[in-house]
């Protein structure tokens, strides 16, 4: 029984909604700062299968989520293809050599490091019960590899815009090395008990349209025909945020069984423009569940009104913010728990 958030990414427009929060395993859980304290940082969790099982399994415990979503980062594809990676108190991640300075090609692999990602996996499948999805994620390449070219985030990802601009031939390289590794990566995953798989592509919102064809829609399209070949009736959930008015194209060309939606998306507007039937996750402003209140009830009820007509689950539009209230969470699930679909 692979459970009502599985159902709902194959399609079922079910009357009680399920739900799950991007970022639902992390700071603003006093769980997880504790064992993050003990065990030192972020890094030292992911890789840590026994620690990243338990930090999955904290968010469904406390909340009793329809999805529990793997404990890792989406900068663990760099970390295998061979750049080091450190996250730095209040400053983020660091990655070298950047790819400004380096080749691609100067990298050496380290696959065995996904090798723990996946022992994590089937820890958390064999821990958690059957109506809770167990869900896998990537970086889509795009997002990826604003990371692994500048060697850190940017506000605008303008050296990796610039670069692909400038050498698309080597950067295209750079989209198909990640492609390829991300491939095998879910593929590893679902194969250790991944029902669904999410890709993040947090940056494609900084893309022109036809960079968007190309290094969005092109390379996700791709990884679900892969995956489709492979790993036939595992739903790929695609979250394209700052996509915009692109969004329908996105939904039709990369072939994902799902779209995610971010906060700045009118949910009136994506019911009415994304595909008839298509399973949309989202999209509450995380903001609004750090404020809380009155405006939070109707703003849960306003985005599960707007997606009546067509399988939904609900979610934020991004991550939970760090400073989150937990009871601001269970107030969203009181309400979310408590629609019916007409
Ligand atoms: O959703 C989940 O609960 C699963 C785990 C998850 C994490 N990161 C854990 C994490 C997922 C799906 C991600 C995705 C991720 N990581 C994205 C895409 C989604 C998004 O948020 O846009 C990106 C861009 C990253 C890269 C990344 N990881 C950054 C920029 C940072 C530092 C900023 C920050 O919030 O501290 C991280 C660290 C990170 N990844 C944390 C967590 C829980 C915080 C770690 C900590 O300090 O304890």
């Amino acid at each position: 029984m692979p459970g009502p958030l599985f159902d709902t990414l194959c399609g079922a427009n079910l009357a009680q909604r399920p739900v799950w929060l991007m970022r639902q395993a992390g700071r603003y859980l006093p769980e997880y700062r504790a064992l993050r304290a003990d065990k030192g940082g972020f890094l030292e969790l992911v890789y840590d299968s026994a620690a990243a099982c338990e930090i999955t399994l904290q968010p469904v415990r406390r909340f009793g989520f329809d999805g529990a979503i793997l404990f890792s980062d989406i900068l663990i594809v760099p970390h295998a293809i061979g750049q080091t990676l450190e996250f730095l108190a209040g400053e983020g991640p660091r990655l070298s050599p950047r790819l400004l300075d380096a080749a691609l090609d100067s990298l050496s692999a380290v696959p065995q490091r996904l090798d723990t990602i996946y022992a994590t996996v089937a820890q958390v499948r064999a821990a958690l019960g059957p109506q809770t999805t167990l869900l896998g994620f990537a970086g889509s390449p795009w997002t990826v590899a604003t990371y692994m070219v500048a060697g850190e985030g940017s506000r605008d990802q303008h050296e990796t815009r610039e670069l692909a601009y400038r050498d698309p031939p080597a950067f295209q390289a750079i989209i198909d090395a990640i492609s390829a590794v991300t491939i095998d990566y879910l593929s590893g995953q679902i194969a250790a008990g991944a029902e669904a798989v999410q890709l993040f592509d947090s940056w494609s919102g900084s893309l022109a349209p036809r960079e968007f064809e190309r290094w969005v829609i092109a390379p996700n399209a791709r990884i679900v025909a892969a995956l489709a070949d492979r790993h036939p009736g595992v739903p790929v959930i695609g979250f394209p945020k700052g996509a915009g008015e692109k969004l329908p194209a996105y939904a039709r060309e990369t072939g994902v069984a799902a779209v995610g939606i971010d906060e700045t998306i009118d949910p009136l507007w994506a019911a009415a423009a994304l595909p008839e039937g298509l399973p949309v996750q989202g999209n509450l402003d995380p903001l609004l569940l750090l404020a809380g209140g009155s405006e939070l009830e109707s703003g849960v009820r306003a985005v599960l009104d707007a997606f009546a007509d067509r399988p939904h689950v609900f979610n934020l539009g991004h991550g939970i913010g760090q400073f989150t209230p937990i009871a601001h969470v269970e107030a969203l699930l009181e309400v979310v728990r408590a629609w019916r679909a007409p």
